[in-house]
């Protein structure tokens, strides 16, 4: 049996961010600024510290000024407001990304849907969910765009292809539905309640999982030849003891079936950063009036 190519997501995101950084580069020569994102994280869960301190790293490497603001979990939702408002307003941020698991007590809806669409770089306002379905320019969702640049690394051209994604989230599934129809793909959304989901897969020339299980698909429901996305990351504890993150897909015997196949770790996750730093540059350029770069 062959083995699938497996899609390298560490060089892609590396290459994404080279064009970041030099995008960054003509920006400043030639529009005489520097694009900025804001983090704001509220409360201290370890993995969301882990992220915005990658964040604001590669923000720097890139080019652009990084503004951090780290929040005791016991501020009010009324202040959480007034720094989005003041970020808003601030001409020298062109990206707003608050973490997200929020407190409890505060309305992450509420929260999110008080950013400037302009500068929502997660692409979850409503405003941007909008645009992105009727196909105008529109800040998307970054891991839904970074799945399709790892998709289109293998086969430059998605169109016609026969796409079941799996899992309907808004952070993920819908966009990412939304994104390949864009690239002209016959789009599927299968979900929990779908009825025979092997059956459903088993049809797919690109398969997207987004459903938070570890290991859910089975390399069996795998079409000889197609690309699989594995958006997942589950942390699971082996039979020795020993911690180990695995993807939403049986890699090792989906990998007999697929022609191409992202791994976990090293495939979705590293594209998540890089293109929050280019959804960075976009914001940019759209507050400026300028066409995209590339
Ligand atoms: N928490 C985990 N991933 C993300 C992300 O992409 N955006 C935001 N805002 N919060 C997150």
């Amino acid at each position: 049996m062959s083995q699938a190519f497996i899609i390298d997501g560490k060089t892609i995101a590396a290459k994404v961010r080279a064009d970041v950084a030099a995008d960054v580069a003509r920006i400043k020569s030639e529009h005489g600024f520097q694009p900025g994102l804001a983090v704001v994280l509220v409360g201290e869960d370890p993995a969301s510290k882990v992220y915005v301190r990658n964040k604001a790293q590669q923000t720097v490497e890139c080019g652009m000024q990084s503004f951090e603001h780290k929040l005791d979990d016991t501020i009010s939702e009324e202040f959480l407001l007034d720094l989005v408002a003041k970020l808003n307003a601030d001409p020298n941020v062109h990206g707003i990304l608050v973490q997200m698991p929020l407190p409890k007590h505060i309305d992450s809806n509420k929260v999110l849907e008080s950013i400037n669409p302009a500068k929502d770089v997660d692409g979850f306002h409503p405003m941007n969910v909008g645009k992105l379905s009727i196909g105008e320019r529109a800040l998307a969702p970054c891991t839904p765009v970074g799945s399709v640049i790892l998709a289109r690394s293998y086969q430059h051209d998605l169109s016609g292809l026969d796409a079941v994604v799996i899992g309907r989230s808004n952070i993920v599934g819908k966009p990412m539905a939304q994104l390949l129809l864009r690239e002209n793909c016959t789009v599927t959304i299968a979900h929990s309640r779908t009825k025979d989901l092997p059956g459903v897969v088993r049809r797919a020339d690109l398969v997207i999982a987004a459903i938070g299980k570890p290991e859910f698909v089975k390399g069996d429901w795998i079409k000889p030849g197609a690309i699989v996305i594995d958006v997942g990351i589950n942390r699971i504890v082996k039979p020795d003891g020993k911690g180990k993150l695995v993807g939403d897909v049986d890699f090792a015997e989906a990998a007999k079936n697929a022609g191409a196949i992202t791994p976990v770790p090293g495939g979705v996750g590293p594209m998540t950063i890089a293109c929050l730093l280019k959804n960075t540059v976009e914001a940019a350029l759209m507050q400026k009036g300028l066409p995209p770069m590339r």
